[in-house]
């Protein structure tokens, strides 16, 4: 199954198709459909010419495609000691490398429980460290705590449950997270 999973750079062939998996019920239920989030997704297609004032601009777009069908959608960013970093994440940096966030969704509902979730985060994993950022070797994913479906398919994908946190900023501020880490 992993050989047929492929990632791209979101792109603006892309842009229609995540714009209305953000707007499904299943996804806006655990991700920010907000203005100011599509908009930073629009910058970052056009190539980030322009600052962005959502998390500074900091997030890259990434979809996964099926037997070349896209159906998931990956964010990223790397994460550093400053002052926004939780102190359970800052305890939890690469020390030799880079440590990178991730967010996830299936988008498409006809591959929504069909057993891709944990594939598809394996999958990502190895071609971000293979094709982007070699010296990636931390990967962290925050499920909401309510979140069992999501917490269950990151420990199959071979991330580890280190504690949680409540969100100091953004859309979900105050809300309890889990901290889960995958080491390569
Ligand atoms: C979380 C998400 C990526 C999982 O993808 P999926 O296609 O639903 O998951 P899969 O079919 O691959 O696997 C589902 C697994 O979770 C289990 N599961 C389903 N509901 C569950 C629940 N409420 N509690 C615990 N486990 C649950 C299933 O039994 C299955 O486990 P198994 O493979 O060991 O039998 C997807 O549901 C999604 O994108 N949801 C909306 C956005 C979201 O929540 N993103 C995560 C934000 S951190």
């Amino acid at each position: 199954m992993k050989n047929l999973i492929q990632f791209q750079k979101a792109s603006s062939t892309h842009q229609e198709t995540i714009f209305s998996w953000l707007a499904s019920p299943h996804v806006r239920e655990f991700w920010d459909n907000s203005p100011e989030h599509k908009t930073d997704i629009k910058l970052f297609i056009s190539g980030r010419k322009q600052p962005s004032n959502y998390f500074d601009g900091i997030f890259s777009y990434w979809v996964g495609l099926f037997h070349k069908e896209p159906y998931s959608l990956v964010m990223t960013s790397t994460v550093y000691a400053d002052d926004s970093c939780p102190e359970l994440w800052r305890q939890n940096l690469s020390l030799q490398g880079t440590t990178i966030s991730i967010d996830f969704c299936i988008g498409t509902l006809n591959y929504l429980g069909k057993g891709l979730a944990a594939p598809t985060l394996e999958a990502f994993v190895k071609f971000f460290n293979e094709t982007v950022d070699p010296k990636a070797d931390t990967f962290f994913i925050d499920p909401n705590k309510d979140n069992l479906r999501a917490t269950h398919v990151y420990e199959k994908a071979g991330f580890k449950l280190i504690g949680s946190f409540a969100a100091e900023q953004g859309f979900f501020i105050g809300k309890e997270s889990f901290l889960m880490i995958k080491k390569l």
